[in-house]
């Protein structure tokens, strides 16, 4: 009966169902796509770690979060980034390689660890699947007109021009195939590199390729979080990890750099973080990195790409989404111990990671007066969480509008 119901469908249906999807494109956040390493000989590391010479996941391995495990020191190691001062770009330190998997799928994306113990561990391995999941009951097809974009979420852009180089042709592929312009869909961070995309490439080739950019709960106005990683290690809200033990890690990361703070939703005088001596402010963020010993920040933030910080146009139509309604990290303050003891959040309204105003700024994209020929929405959607709002069926019923 089934089987005979969708035959006739099929039969009935094939052309106007398939003109009436726009194919998606997803853009992970920070941490939200698998990374793999491989060891050298060159590779200088406890004997505890590992020993094969072939390619293996290092993220998420969730198992080895936990800082009581050895291997959560190997983990670091592999994970760890060094900075080239010639090249102003980061890679990885001499032993290790490692590489992004599953370009153009979206399997590496809906998993960052697809083992069992992340899943008993209360599936803290599990990303994308659930919106992929909702695009698949749509009638999306995986590698069709649903297609992944993972990058190195460790890097800037500017230490991954390649990601963009791919990214082109991937889009260019997935319009050919589908005989449709496509939807960028970002989360977090991924909007970020996509926002940068867009700026770069000519309009010609935007206006013949991209359908909408949906941007999800993105950091346009930068997040406090970025200073506490640099300044005291920042363990992601888990109570088993010791966030001090991840700063090595985390300072090695120039990504953060992109979303310090900044103009877009923070007052130059505003204060950013307190501490018992000293307010610092977006003017004076130099001598915050000078007093926690980490002047490469300073060096990150110069590298940062200028169109980023600005928010120039992307020249397509954008639908920006965020939502709210949860108390959430506006500024840090310390008591004592500045900056190894862990700061006070000073909050306010945002999704529980990201304060509202920094979600919003891309309202600077809204009315004539920004561009006159893309249209610019602004979707809320209230009381859900940075990740939650990726399966919220309020939020399902905004996508289900913007990819008709
Ligand atoms: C930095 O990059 C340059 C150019 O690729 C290279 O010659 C140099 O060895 C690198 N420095 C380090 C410390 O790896
Ligand atoms: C910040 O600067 C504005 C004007 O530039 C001023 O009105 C405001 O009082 C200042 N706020 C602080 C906290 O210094």
């Amino acid at each position: 009966m089934i089987m005979l119901f969708m035959l006739f469908h099929f039969v009935t249906f094939p052309i106007s169902e398939e003109s009436s999807r726009k194919p998606i494109i997803l853009v992970p956040g920070i941490g939200g796509c698998q990374l793999e390493a491989k060891l050298t000989d060159d590779f200088e590391g406890d004997k505890d770690c590992h020993h094969e010479r072939e390619w293996f996941r290092v993220w998420a391995d969730v198992a080895q979060f936990s800082s009581m495990s050895k291997e959560s020191i190997c983990l670091q190691k592999y994970l760890k980034l060094i900075y080239n001062e010639t090249t102003k770009i980061s890679e990885s330190p001499k032993g290790i390689k490692t590489r992004i998997p599953g370009w153009g799928e979206t399997t590496t994306l809906e998993y960052v660890d697809p083992s069992w113990t992340a899943w008993i561990w209360g599936n803290l391995g599990t990303y994308l699947s659930p919106l992929v999941s909702s695009l698949l009951a749509l009638g999306y097809k995986r590698g069709r007109d649903l297609r992944g974009a993972p990058y190195d979420w460790r890097k800037g852009p500017h230490s991954q021009i390649d990601f963009f180089i791919k990214l082109k042709i991937l889009i260019e592929e997935t319009t050919n195939l589908n005989k449709q312009k496509v939807v960028l869909f970002s989360h977090s961070l991924g909007g970020i590199f996509t926002l940068y995309f867009l700026q770069i490439m000519p309009r010609v080739w935007k206006d013949k390729h991209i359908d909408n950019f949906v941007a999800v709960n993105s950091p346009w106005g930068g997040t406090i979080l970025s200073l506490l990683c640099y300044a005291s290690g920042y363990n992601w809200g888990i109570p088993y990890v010791d966030p001090l033990s991840l700063r090595v890690l985390q300072r090695s990361y120039e990504s953060s750099s992109y979303v310090f703070p900044n103009m877009n939703s923070y007052s130059k005088n505003e204060s950013l973080v307190l501490t018992p001596s000293k307010i610092y402010t977006i003017e004076n963020i130099e001598e915050f990195f000078d007093d926690i010993e980490f002047n490469r920040g300073n060096e990150f933030s110069y590298n940062v790409m200028p169109i980023i910080k600005m928010l120039m146009h992307p020249e397509v139509t954008v639908n920006c989404i965020y939502s709210s309604g949860i108390k959430s990290p506006a500024k840090l303050s310390y008591e004592q111990g500045f900056p190894d003891e862990q700061p006070k959040f000073i909050y306010e309204d945002g999704d529980g990671t990201l304060i509202t105003r920094s979600m919003k700024a891309c309202e600077i994209w809204n009315g004539e007066k920004s561009h006159p020929d893309y249209n610019f929405y602004l979707h809320h959607v209230p009381g859900v969480n940075h990740h939650d709002i990726l399966s919220n069926k309020n939020f399902l019923k905004i996508l289900n509008i913007v990819i008709e």
